[in-house]
């Protein structure tokens, strides 16, 4: 999408620029600038290969009337989850209990102790004709930051041990876990049984065969979202972003694009003021962007890349630069982001910002092929 950028202290900006930030850092303000076209294009399939995000405006804005009720419960489950720091006992009564009931068993919660970022857990079984068919199966809610005043939250929706097992091996447990996420929030269908975005994806990707797994629902609080991060999991293809409720805008780009852009950024003034913020150690980054398979590796480094991430995280400068080469994208309700995942060197990587003063609901489902 095209972007009017204006910097965070600017007093020329107009009324109705969005302001894109998160957790005190302030990136500047932007207004959309070109009209969006929800159009299918010839070239996503190739986007698509080359690991670069399919913006989908639209996509899902018809269905969204069908679930208002069922997405002011989830509304309401959030608040539950922010006032009591749990909501299973919520689950025990309708309409959660009735969606349930046959098809899942509530066992208890838990807290993890080795996660700080953890809220709870709750654990399930998954039942077919009144028999545990399905084990282990949970949904852990966690904060998105330690920030204090950042209210975003996740329900995360799989099974087994967390970075144990791998998820993808077992595809039975992995749909159980899929409809366990639509039992709590029935607007997944928003995403799942949306013809014309399957048929989309199914054009796109090039196979006939796909799922929704490993779901996650947001809440993105104002100010809230995510610093720069890709989504590769074994066994999956990329991950599919819809917009329920509120606004998200993001900085997405495949890897290779970020490389190129960050060489290229390197070169810039701009470049040279944002290393000297950095400590004296920083000075080598410059040489260390300037060289694809260096920089690459980096990326990849998270026990040694702070001074990167601190780059491509809080300069507004780098957030101008990617907005203005067209890596911004405004997701409004009904829109949607395809985020290509194939492996560590060709994924597209994405950083999130809340601009509403309200918090926003978002699905986010793993797409892979279950031949
Ligand atoms: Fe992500």
């Amino acid at each position: 999408m095209k972007f009017d950028y204006f910097a965070p202290r600017s007093r020329k900006r107009p009324r109705g620029a969005i302001p894109v930030g998160r957790r005190g850092y302030r990136a500047g303000w932007v207004v959309p600038r070109a009209h969006r076209s929800d159009a299918a294009d010839d070239d996503e399939p190739r986007r698509w290969h080359g690991a670069e995000p399919i913006f989908l405006p639209g996509i899902a804005k018809a269905g969204l009337p069908s679930f208002r009720t069922d997405i002011a419960r989830s509304r309401q489950l959030y608040r539950t989850v922010l006032a009591d720091g749990d909501c299973s006992s919520r689950l025990l009564r309708a309409p959660f209990r009735n969606r349930l009931q046959t098809k899942f068993e509530l066992l208890g919660t838990v807290n993890h102790e080795n996660d700080p970022q953890e809220i709870i857990t709750l654990e399930f079984d998954g039942l077919r004709r009144g028999r545990i068919d399905a084990e282990d199966l949970w949904c852990k809610i966690s904060w998105l930051s330690f920030e204090p005043g950042d209210a975003s939250l996740r329900f995360r929706f799989s099974f087994g041990l967390v970075h144990y097992e791998n998820v993808a091996a077992d595809l039975a447990r992995q749909q159980y876990s899929a409809k366990l996420t639509e039992a709590l929030f029935p607007e997944s269908a928003l995403i799942t049984r949306n013809r014309r975005l399957l048929s989309r994806l199914r054009q796109i990707v090039g196979r006939p065969d796909l799922a929704f797994v490993e779901r996650i629902v947001y809440f993105n609080a104002p100010r809230g979202g995510a610093e720069f991060h890709q989504d590769v999991e074994r066994g999956h293809l990329g991950v599919v972003y819809a917009q329920v409720t509120g606004r998200t805008f993001w900085l997405a780009l495949a890897k290779e694009q970020l490389i190129r852009a960050l060489r290229d950024f390197s070169y810039t003034p701009d470049w040279a003021e944002a290393v000297t913020r950095l400590p004296a150690s920083g000075q080598q980054l410059t040489k260390v962007v300037r060289n694809a398979r260096r920089c690459n590796a980096l990326l990849d480094a998270h026990d040694r890349n702070d001074d990167l991430l601190a780059i491509i995280n809080r300069t507004p400068q780098w957030n101008r630069y990617l907005i203005e080469q067209g890596h911004g994208y405004l997701l409004q309700p009904g829109d949607a982001l395809l985020l290509p995942q194939h492996d560590v060197d060709r994924c597209a990587w994405h950083s999130v910002f809340c601009p509403d003063e309200q918090p926003g609901e978002g699905l986010s489902f793993a797409l892979r092929s279950i031949a």
